[in-house]
């Protein structure tokens, strides 16, 4: 069924589990994220980030749309969140197209920048039924937060959830986005500090970058929400680009996209399991 997340952040907290949030771009995606949950017998989020909302010619409704219908007929417990928004227009557009979660990123903004602009973002979250993460860090590079070296200060942390009232805090603990390997050194240690630090349930980006014993070690250590992606897309284009190798003559999209579906939910399968615990 489609559910709401912060009903699954807070289910996964009380239990001292991780929850597995995933980046879908196609349909194929969210197909699989929900087959690999049902397989997994656990739940999941299913979230489409403000650049797969661009590569759908700026239309969010269409994909939330189906994803919210394959959620509701799954047996497997399903929320969906609108990930690194930075277009208030896309914001406010969240409750309508289905989404009961939005991450607001105002984290390339100076501090007080981003605290008054993910202020304004969870008020108007709050006023429409949303559940808003937001993440801190004056970061540096392309990829917003989480770039090597950058980290979430936890003192910084409590202001910052407490002058903007948001419900979800995504930190900079050593993991970076997009990166296919998964080498990533995660500091648990500051981890553990804030989670002392801060109420709201912590968030860790980049997780493809971060091995399945770090991501339970992570959890372990106070991450509640496990944000995954480029490792689905690894699995999703070796899958397609093996079909098409294998077969010079091969015209039809399903016979490539069949098996890529069946990678992606492999590996969601195992996901859950890592970061639940399982
Ligand atoms: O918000 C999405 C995640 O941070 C995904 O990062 O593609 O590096 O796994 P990733
Ligand atoms: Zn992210």
């Amino acid at each position: 069924p489609l559910t709401s997340t912060r009903r699954l952040v807070d289910a996964a907290r009380a239990a001292g589990q991780g929850l597995a949030a995933f980046n879908v771009i196609t349909i194929e995606h969210v197909e699989a994220v929900i087959d690999g949950a049902e397989r997994a017998g656990g739940p999941v989020i299913v979230q489409i980030s403000e650049n797969a909302v661009a590569y759908h010619r700026r239309n969010v409704f269409p994909l939330a749309a189906a994803a919210a219908a394959l959620a509701r007929t799954s047996s497997a417990e399903v929320s969906l969140h609108l990930d690194h928004v930075e277009d208030e227009a896309l914001l406010h557009r969240a409750a309508d197209a289905g989404f009961s979660s939005v991450m607001f990123d105002a984290s390339k903004l100076d501090y007080a920048g981003n605290v008054e602009a993910t202020r304004d973002a969870a008020g108007w979250a709050h006023a429409n039924g949303l559940y808003l993460e937001a993440e801190l860090g004056a970061v540096g590079g392309k990829g917003g937060a989480h770039t090597p070296g950058v980290r979430t200060d936890p003192t910084e942390a409590a202001e910052f959830v407490a002058a903007t009232g948001i419900d979800a805090l995504a930190v900079a603990v050593g993991s970076s986005h997009a990166m296919v390997e998964r080498t990533a050194a995660l500091d648990l240690d500051l981890i553990a500090r804030l989670r002392e630090a801060v109420g709201q349930p912590l968030v860790l980006h980049g997780s493809s970058g971060v091995a399945d014993e770090h991501l339970a070690q992570a959890v372990g250590a106070g991450i509640v929400k496990v944000n995954i992606g480029t490792i689905l897309n690894v699995a999703f284009t070796d899958a397609v680009r093996a079909a098409l190798a294998a077969d010079a003559d091969l015209v039809d999209p399903r016979k490539y996209l069949a098996p890529a579906r069946n990678a992606v939910s492999e590996q969601v399968q195992r996901l859950i399991s890592v970061v639940s615990g399982g």
